[in-house]
């Protein structure tokens, strides 16, 4: 396992649709390794395979909560998405921005876990939250575009006036 570099925005990886996992070969268990470790030295909630360059549907959480196991999805689907939600976000891919995002409040999402076996998570707050933000990184999808057309130029404004020293 090693700690990979982040892909900022503005990386093309990170828009990418990604593709579904076929076979949990030796390399898929690396990913998921890289992943967790990045994910715990960048201090994130969750880390999605795109992020370190690899546009595999797999991400990982932790949402660092006594109760609620950290996990690995591979080829997740939400199945249910119920509720609202309004809070603030922000993403290890776009450093020192964060904004208030809609999202729904409690969601079902099934896939594999790092063993290729089914799982099937259920959540809500913070976790249903980050589920939702992470599947949505496999989409080729950010934050930022998840706020309204105004929030979403001062963000990119904001980004590309912030020095590079800081991402
Ligand atoms: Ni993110």
């Amino acid at each position: 396992m090693s700690v990979r570099d982040v892909r900022y925005l503005g990386d093309p990886v990170l828009r990418e649709k990604c593709q579904e996992v076929e076979a949990f070969d030796t390399d898929v268990r690396a990913l998921v390794g890289d992943l967790l470790e990045t994910m715990y030295a960048e201090d994130g909630i969750g880390l999605a395979a795109p992020q370190i360059g690899v546009p595999l549907r797999v991400f990982v959480y932790d949402v660092r909560d006594d109760e609620i196991e950290p996990g690995v999805l591979v080829n997740p689907r939400i199945v249910e998405a119920t509720g609202k939600q309004k809070e603030v976000e922000g993403c290890l891919s776009i450093p020192g921005l964060d904004e208030v995002v809609e999202r729904s409040g409690h969601v079902v999402v099934e896939g594999l876990d790092g063993a290729g076996e089914p799982v099937r998570v259920e959540a809500e707050g913070l976790l249903s939250r980050c589920l939702q933000h992470e599947c949505d990184h496999l989409d080729g999808v950010l934050f930022i575009d998840r706020v309204s057309p105004l929030k979403r130029r001062m963000l990119l404004k904001k980004w590309s006036k912030m020095d590079e020293s800081v991402r």
